[in-house]
């Protein structure tokens, strides 16, 4: 028999009941549900609202069905709905009478929020972790690489000479604000929606602030119909996760390029790349691929709940059952792409000598070569019009700037000297960019120092 039966006179359609039920996919609250109604007995028996026998016998009750469920012991059923009803249903099959005061003062509207909040709240700091790892690794391998010049790239072309030290220095900076955004999320939705009840609280003297000490949140939310009809928190953590796919995304993109025979900037590892089934001599970067393609799963959970959302009435509405899948899949996705990803990065062989040859066609140091002139007095304008002469020259006599004769430059212009092939060695372009945030060694290890002290900074 349901829960609520009392007011109904038929049995629950059949194709109603499973379309109803979230239990194959909220079983995964069990322990966060039980945390839950554990603080709120607790608080109900200091509260006199039931007496301390009776509290109790619930939370021994309650106890005992966790470790049932964590044992394997427990059977959830359809007919119950929902892990809340599941487990209300059991504890008063276990405790009799006693375990039906559980309830008092509560309904499932603020016992789904505080149970998918306190779901979350924990995942955080775990997925906070990865990324941090994830630094650890990127700050390491950029210290190996401070000299290893190559190519940076506007709309894939080559345009100035880099090191894949500032390169991977780039993703620790968004994979910083990444780890800023979650934790933002986490303190923002710091605060406890039990006792928030259906959508009014109740008469009863509900005292909010144990519970939310109790349950580890910084205090109880402000409004009881906010509080049931909020999902900020899950959206938050959504499109923090999507940005940081987006991230993970892009770096993936540019390892597959990397790795291409095209580019053989990279080499990865063997135990993170695959085979063909056909083609013996490939080596598929399907860990990067993939990371790539799951970022479409992650984008589509943000749209979901957003989409969800976005034209319901408070207080609660049971579309927002809807809110859990995505989440969950969110978490999933993310807790096994951060890490595979990270030993990827970590395990792949840098290709210094493919990145230099790279960076020395392409006319990388055409910049430098302006900026040259304009040292020698010329305005910056006319410095970059003589130059691009001078490229132009170059390609049609297969020439590059670095092998130009001197007499060619000098036909140009007289402010060239000898000194000029020093000014466009890629080393001197490179350590020529002294200016915070730039790729010369120097820059880059300010900017490898902070992200250290970011990861430091953290809980490890
Ligand atoms: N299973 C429901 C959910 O996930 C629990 C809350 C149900 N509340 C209600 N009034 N029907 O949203």
């Amino acid at each position: 028999m349901k829960l609520w039966a009392g007011r109904f006179q038929k049995e629950t359609d059949t194709l109603v009941n499973d379309f109803n039920s979230s239990i194959p996919f909220d079983a995964r609250l069990y322990l966060e549900d039980i945390t839950g109604s554990i603080a709120h007995a607790e608080m109900l028996g200091r509260q006199g609202i039931i007496t301390p026998e009776e509290s109790a016998e619930i939370t021994a009750g309650l106890r005992a069905i966790l470790a049932d469920i964590e044992a394997d012991r427990v059977e959830f059923s359809i007919d119950n709905e929902d892990i809340h009803m599941n487990i209300e249903t059991m504890l008063t099959e276990r405790i009799g009478a006693t375990g039906k005061r559980l309830h008092t003062g509560r309904s499932r509207n603020d016992q789904v929020a505080v149970d998918f909040r306190l779901y979350v709240k924990k995942q955080l700091p775990e997925i906070i972790r990865m990324v941090l790892d994830l630094e650890a690794v990127l700050v390491k391998k950029a210290e190996g690489n401070l000299t290893t010049v190559m190519p940076g790239y506007t709309h894939l072309q080559r345009a100035q000479p880099t090191t894949f030290a500032h390169h991977l220095m780039a993703y620790a900076n968004m994979f910083r604000r990444d780890i800023t955004r979650l934790e933002d999320c986490l303190t923002r939705m710091d605060e406890c929606p039990l006792g928030a009840g259906a959508l009014a609280t109740s008469t009863y003297p509900v005292d909010r602030f144990q519970t939310a000490q109790a349950l580890g949140f910084r205090q109880p939310t402000e409004n009881s119909m906010d509080a049931v009809s909020d999902r900020d928190y899950a959206l938050e953590f959504l499109s923090a996760c999507s940005i940081m796919m987006m991230h993970l995304s892009r770096f993936s993109e540019e390892i597959i390029l990397w790795c291409s025979w095209e580019f053989q900037f990279v080499e990865l590892d063997d135990a993170y790349s695959t085979g063909s089934s056909i083609m013996p001599q490939k080596k598929n970067p399907d860990v990067a691929e993939l990371v790539r393609g799951k970022t479409g799963r992650v984008y589509g959970a943000l749209i979901t709940l957003l989409t969800v959302m976005k034209g319901l009435p408070l207080a609660y509405n049971k579309d927002m059952q809807e809110d859990k899948e995505p989440v969950f899949d969110t978490i999933d996705t993310v807790r096994q792409c951060i890490p595979v990803f990270t030993a990827m990065v970590d395990t792949l062989t840098v290709k210094p000598k493919n990145m230099a040859r790279a960076a020395s066609s392409g006319f990388i140091n055409a910049t430098d070569c302006a900026d040259y002139l304009v040292k020698k007095g010329l305005p910056f304008r006319d410095a970059y019009m003589i130059v691009g002469r001078l490229v132009n020259m170059c390609i049609k006599t297969g020439e590059s700037l670095d092998t130009l004769p001197l007499k060619d430059f000098r036909a140009v212009s007289g402010l060239f000297d000898a000194d000029v092939y020093q000014a466009l060695e890629l080393k001197t372009c490179v350590n020529g960019r002294k200016v915070y945030g730039g790729p010369s060694r120097d820059a880059v290890e300010e900017q490898i120092a902070s992200i250290r002290r970011f990861i430091a900074e953290r809980p490890s």
